[in-house]
């Protein structure tokens, strides 16, 4: 198969590449520009370790071709920091102690990211919500809610 040009905005920066038609975009992320904090978990949509935030909306990577993603503005884990410094999130998963293996961690923050662009003060039922389709198999979920919680009053940056 003839590989197609695509072109789009991963953590602010403009890349353009050439893909299967059929890569899926959890493998261009990860292979192709070497951001492998989106994790391959289930590769089938159910688990959640391969969410990133496409076009301000949280997706599973793995479930999307990357043509779908040509035009688009992608964040992954990897643009949550800005000039070396965590985003408030990311502080409050550590400091809550919300991280165990880490492996939903990143599909986790970028679904608390996307929920707080929208609804700054969530309430605990919505942040349940936002982070329903991430498994984590180590925490028992409390600390990340509390830690999503805790980083809401803080006001963390939109644009971060
Ligand atoms: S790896 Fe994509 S949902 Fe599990
Ligand atoms: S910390 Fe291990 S899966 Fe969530």
């Amino acid at each position: 198969m003839a590989k197609e040009k695509i072109q789009f905005e991963v953590n602010g920066k403009h890349v353009r590449l050439e893909v299967e038609p059929d890569e899926l975009l959890i493998d261009v992320l990860r292979d192709h520009l070497g951001l492998k904090g989106t994790k391959a978990g289930c590769r089938a949509g159910e688990c959640g370790a391969c969410s990133v935030i496409l076009n301000d909306k949280v997706v599973t990577s793995c479930l999307i071709p990357a043509m779908k993603a040509d035009g688009g503005k992608i964040k992954t884990v990897e643009g949550l920091e800005t000039d070396g410094e965590l985003h408030p999130l990311q502080k409050a998963f550590v400091e809550k102690g919300a991280i165990q293996c880490g492996f939903c961690t990143p599909g986790m923050l970028l679904s608390a990211k996307s929920l707080l662009d929208q609804n700054p003060h969530p309430t605990i039922e919505e942040i349940k919500v936002a982070i329903s389709g991430v498994l984590c198999r180590c925490t028992g979920y409390q600390k990340i809610i509390h830690a999503i919680d805790y980083a809401s009053k803080a006001t963390p940056s939109k644009e971060a």
